[in-house]
Order: structure tokens, then sequence, then C-alpha cells
């Protein structure tokens, strides 16, 4: 590391003044050392952040010097980046279905491999009743239910949570979001808020990484996002098997079904849905062309 560094208190020559182009160019040069995917797109979402100011005014005051405060508020944010911290959680917002979710470490950070779940869900019950039910399990942030509930706002959409405080994050984006009068945000074990209910939609992203490669992920996920999103038991199926076998009991006659899986989960997830006798099963690949959603209609006769 040179003498000059931004993320160090130091006295500088006034020929050396840290310019947000120069700071920029610093953070993204720091990150591609530490192997950041994205380091130069990282240094200017965080130094936007740290300005509260939109990201075009980077290139538009590129010449501007940073003021102590505004230095050091930068730093912390490279240091909290450097420790592996997603940028989501940083900047406490991620776009989801063309939505600004807010974010933390009390739910996973949405994926764009999530969305083709929204997506099905929407083709498949297209040609159903303008008043339909829908139930999304494992919710996390809320960005597959609080999505859908913005395309259908005739439904009446249900989203659960096992953890309280992840349920409280979906809410707080339900209400953000503007569709806390058609969503209700429920506790429990999967079906346990909604004994006795039945629904014509039944959307889930559980958790499905096999226990053993936990370990394995990269820092960002591992340290940073709940265990309880990621595990999904010894070969990560264990949710995916729960909800695809009970599902019929919560379906209405033809109700769909669309769970997310992991991209070598295809062919054993089609087979539990044909297994617990759902019709028209089908497979959905991700934007990157793995094996992503598996959908299918329930039995015609509850
Ligand atoms: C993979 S995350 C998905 C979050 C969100 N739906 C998304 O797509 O970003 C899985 C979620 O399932 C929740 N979960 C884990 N076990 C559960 C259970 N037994 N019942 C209900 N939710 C559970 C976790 O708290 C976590 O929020």
């Amino acid at each position: 590391m040179t003498d000059a560094d931004p993320t160090r208190a130091s006295v500088r020559p006034a020929s050396e003044a840290w310019t947000i182009a120069r700071v920029l160019k610093w953070a993204a040069d720091d990150f591609r050392k530490r192997n950041n995917p994205s380091p130069r797109l990282d240094a200017e979402l965080l130094l936007s952040h740290a300005l509260g100011a939109d990201r075009i005014r980077l290139v538009l005051d590129s010449e501007r010097e940073l003021s102590p405060v505004e230095l050091g508020r930068y730093r912390e944010l490279i240091q909290r980046r450097r420790s592996g911290e997603p940028i989501a959680y940083i900047l406490g917002r991620r776009e989801f279905y063309g939505l600004s979710f807010a974010v933390d470490r009390r739910a996973l950070v949405p994926r764009p491999d999530t969305e083709p779940l929204v997506e099905v869900a929407l083709e498949r019950t297209r040609a159903r009743s303008m008043h339909g039910a829908a139930l999304d399990l494992c919710t996390g942030s809320g960005c597959v239910a609080v999505s859908f509930a913005k395309q259908r706002p005739t439904w009446r959409v249900t989203a659960t949570d096992v953890a309280v405080e992840t349920a409280e994050l979906a809410w707080e984006n339900a209400r953000r979001l503007g569709v806390v009068f058609t969503l209700d945000v429920l506790v429990g074990d999967l079906f346990a808020p909604v004994a006795g209910r039945r629904f014509d939609l039944i959307t889930a992203n559980p958790p499905y990484i096999p226990s053993g490669e936990i370990a394995g992920l990269d820092v960002d996920v591992r340290d940073f996002e709940p265990r309880l999103a990621l595990d999904g038991g010894a070969d990560g199926l264990d949710l995916v098997r729960t909800v695809i076998a009970s599902a019929s009991s919560f379906l209405t006659p033809g109700g769909v079904l669309a769970v997310e899986i992991g991209h070598d989960q295809g062919p054993r997830t089609l087979e539990l849905f044909e297994h617990a006798g759902f019709r028209d099963v089908a497979l959905r690949r991700d934007y990157g062309s793995r094996d992503r959603v598996v959908s299918g209609l329930g039995p015609k006769t509850p």
C-alpha cells in the first residue's frame, strides 16, 4: 500500500488532494486487489452513498476535493466492504423486479436469480380469477410477495417466514412499497401460520444449500447472510421436500405451486413434484441458463 491511502488519516501535499476522481480510482484499485468482482461499481456506489449524491454527480464533480468529514465517511464504508459485507447491506437497498427493497442482515439479499419465480407465478396465474389468494413461504425481505402483489393488486397475498425479525423487514417493505392493504405477513414454520386456508398460488424460495457446502461459500454470503436463509440440510432439499409434499393440502383445486431451487436440483425436484401428484410440471431456467424454478398444478379436487 502506498503512503497515499484515504483509509488512513494522513498529511498530504497539496498536489495530492483527494478529489472524487482520485479517491474513486484508489478505492477501485484497492477492491480489485482484494478480488472484489465489481471494484469500480462498488467504489462508486459507496462514494455516492457517503456523499448522499447520485452517481452522475461523481462524474460532474470529479475534480471536487472531498472534505475531511466526507473522506472519513467514505473510509468507513470502504472498511466495511473490505471485510466482505455485501454492498446491499451497506447501502441498505437492493433492486428486485424493478422495485427498491430495504435490506439488512435480517434477510437474504434479493437475487436476480429469484426474479424468474415472480415471472412464473404471474404467467401461471394469468388466466385466473381477478380475486385470487397467494401464499409466499420463506418470504425473507418480502421481495417475491411484494413484487407479485404490485402486479396483482386485486389478489390477497400472505407472506410467511419463520424468523420474527425477517418478517418485520418484509412488512417494512410492504409498507414502503404500498401493498399493505392486500398483503399480510405472518410468522411461523412453513404452513403453520395458514393452517386450514387454501390458496390459488403458493410460491417458495426456501433455503436450499446443502449444509456441507456452507463453509465454502463466499465470505459475503457465509459470514453476513442469515444461515437460516441458506441451510437446506444434508442434500439441500429438506424444506423443498416438505413444501412439495404438503402444498396440495393448502391449494385450491388446480392451484399453482412454484419453488425456487439450486442449479443442480432440477431433476430431483421434478421427480418430487411428479411423485406428489402435480400436473403440467415445468422447469424454468434463470438468466444464466441454470435450473431455477419448478412449478406445477395441484390436484383438481381438494
Ligand atoms: C433463501 S431465503 C429467501 C428469501 C426471499 N424469499 C428471497 O427470495 O430473497 C429463505 C427464507 O426462508 C426462511 N425460513 C427458513 N426456514 C424456514 C421455515 N422452516 N419456515 C418458514 N421460513 C423459513 C428464512 O428465514 C429465509 O428468510
